[in-house]
């Protein structure tokens, strides 16, 4: 297995709108070893969630885990919110925009229709960080960044301080 790069924003690649998985790829093991690869790749970053986006898969998926033990992968395949409820504010990271910080508001229950590895569907109700996490992932799919929430001034301070710790690296 291996590492899979990772786009980083400003990436245009990073704005492309995912299209659906055809259910019947999924127990392909192309399909299953491209989802132990963004497993790994998240590990390594290390991560809690990515979504298929980042690695340049313009597909509706993504893996995520936010367990602390590292022990709770789940997979989302063609996810679906079918319903919202509540604020939360919380300060997001992601592994597209590495080194940056800022707080956005999200629902704070959700529930997220999808498939699963195993091609099943499945539903699940979420609250708190792990509904930050789908919400956050859901975004990439449709060639969304958090940094898209803050105004046009911070983000352009994002992508010089990108810039400039690229050109440091
Ligand atoms: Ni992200």
């Amino acid at each position: 297995m291996a590492l899979l790069p990772i786009l980083e924003f400003p990436d245009p690649r990073l704005r492309t709108r995912a299209l659906d998985v055809d259910p019947a790829r999924v127990p392909e093991p192309a399909f299953q070893q491209l989802l132990d690869e963004m497993f790994e790749t998240m590990y390594a970053a290390p991560g809690i969630g990515l979504a298929a986006s980042q690695v340049d898969v313009h597909q509706r998926f993504m893996v995520i885990d936010v367990s602390e033990e590292c022990d709770d992968p789940r997979v989302f395949i063609n996810p679906r919110i079918t319903r919202r409820d509540g604020e939360q504010v919380h300060q997001e990271g992601c592994l597209s925009v590495p080194g940056i910080f800022a707080d956005v508001t999200r629902s704070e229950r959700i529930t997220v229709e999808a498939l699963g590895r195993d091609g099943q569907p499945f539903s699940l109700e979420a609250d708190g960080l792990l509904a930050v996490c789908v919400q956050h992932e859901m975004d990439h799919l449709e060639g969304k960044l958090f940094v898209d929430y803050l105004s046009p001034l911070k983000r352009e301070m994002v992508r010089k301080k990108l810039a400039k710790a690229r050109r440091a690296a």
